[in-house]
């Protein structure tokens, strides 16, 4: 039997497969005043325009002049020049060359823990993995880095910040620059030295090459965390659930090549994207072809919504369906990258790094999902996170 043909659950109108789908209804919101949008064409059509600005979380203390602003945050021209010069460390053949040593070694030390122990926390190890890719990519291997997840780990309290009594909003904001600045003697500091004496392919480099003040190196490095590591880390977890759950979807991905297990992942994203929504600020009225705006409106486009808009993703849109990408002939993670001049530049990490990991799992000895996580929401990143998933297999 090959893989197409193992049985699949039945197609049908009713069938729901996402996870994180009641919780999200309940937790995602938009920005105050935000007009939403859920229509995929639409929301493609802001996210490619040349009339909108990054409005996303933190971009208001943000100038996207300033041309030391971190990537996320800066526009137009700018923008453009950084993306370019950043692409050379996500092109297919940086991964296939160097980030697939670093995936396929980490993966090999994670899971010989795995078969001594007999089990492992699965966010744990997908946090080890995420932090060890991005910070090859970024460039901070000048340090301990299980020490520096944690520090990481630290540094993101200021995700928790959106909702907070102001009182212990203050006193966390503290907390977090100290964080900060730990991870930066421990971590950016000693990574800037060697690179000043010596550079290397990686975003310090670049970014020492272009003038940039240590802060703002800083500032560049904890955005790639909060946007490399984190949402990977919850990604697998939330890929390895959906496949410990479902026998014929873990066979077809057992069985697939390359190109199909990325299928099984890019769909699943689309089910449960890991960012919820994307703000964007008009700078003059313009016409999107399906619709207007206004000059200064805000819009959110809601990444779950359009990435369950059937008129794009066609027929049955919340069951979980590896061959519809390739139907539609669609991008199969649809919009869970974003999409435009913002669109994920490590997009095709992620999932390199999310299939290298679960093919290697599934195929521990006697392995199996002995806890599910627990599933919560960061209003900050407006984002599930997955806690406390425990695989085991038969002990080495
Ligand atoms: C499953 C994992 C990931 C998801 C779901 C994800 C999602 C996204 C999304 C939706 C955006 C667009 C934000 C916007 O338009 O406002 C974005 C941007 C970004 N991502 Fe990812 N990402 C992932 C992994 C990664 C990885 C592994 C890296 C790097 C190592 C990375 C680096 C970035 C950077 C630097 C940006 C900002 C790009 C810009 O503003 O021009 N991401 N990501």
């Amino acid at each position: 039997m090959t893989a197409t043909e193992l049985p699949a659950r039945p197609m049908d109108s009713t069938r729901d497969d996402r996870k994180s789908a009641a919780l999200a209804a309940q937790r995602v919101h938009a920005d105050a005043g935000a007009r939403v949008v859920g229509n995929f064409q639409l929301g493609r059509a802001i996210l490619r325009s040349a009339q909108m600005r990054q409005a996303g979380a933190g971009s208001d203390g943000m100038n996207p002049d300033d041309e030391f602003c971190p990537v996320f945050f800066l526009d137009g021209d700018t923008h453009r020049g950084r993306r370019t010069a950043i692409a050379r460390f996500f092109t297919p053949k940086a991964i296939s060359s160097r980030h697939r040593l670093v995936m396929e070694r980490t993966t090999d030390e994670l899971l010989a823990q795995v078969r001594a122990d007999g089990r492992g926390r699965l966010d744990e190890l997908s946090y080890k993995l995420a932090v060890a890719v991005a910070a090859e990519i970024v460039g901070l291997t000048d340090s301990d880095q299980s020490g520096m997840a944690k520090r990481i780990q630290a540094t993101l309290l200021g995700t928790r910040l959106r909702g907070m009594h102001p009182v212990i909003r203050f006193g966390a904001q503290a907390v977090t620059a100290v964080h900060a600045m730990r991870f930066f003697g421990r971590d950016v500091r000693p990574a800037i030295r060697s690179r000043r004496e010596q550079r290397r392919e990686d975003v310090i480099s670049h970014l020492i090459e272009e003038g940039y003040p240590d802060k703002a190196i800083l500032i560049e490095c904890m955005t790639y965390a909060v946007a490399g590591m984190v949402t990977t880390r919850e990604f697998i977890v939330m890929a390895a659930w959906h496949l410990f759950d479902d026998d014929a979807l873990r066979a077809r991905f057992a069985a697939g090549d390359e190109a199909d297990q990325i299928a099984i992942l890019e769909e699943i994203l689309r089910l449960e994207p890991v960012a919820a929504m994307l703000h964007r600020r008009a700078t003059e009225d313009a016409d999107l072809g399906p619709d207007s705006v206004k000059a200064g409106e805000l819009l959110a486009v809601n990444i779950r919504a359009a990435n369950v808009d059937s008129e794009t993703v066609g027929a049955c849109p919340h069951a979980l369906d590896p061959d519809r990408a390739s139907r539609q002939k669609g991008v199969g993670s649809y919009m869970s990258f974003g999409d435009g001049s913002h669109r994920c530049p490590g997009a095709q990490v992620a999932i390199a790094e999310t299939r290298v990991f679960l093919d290697a799992l599934l195929r521990l000895p006697d392995v199996r999902l002995e806890r599910t996580p627990d599933m919560t929401w960061c209003d900050g990143l407006m984002s599930y996170e997955l806690r406390g998933a425990v695989v085991t297999c038969s002990r080495a």
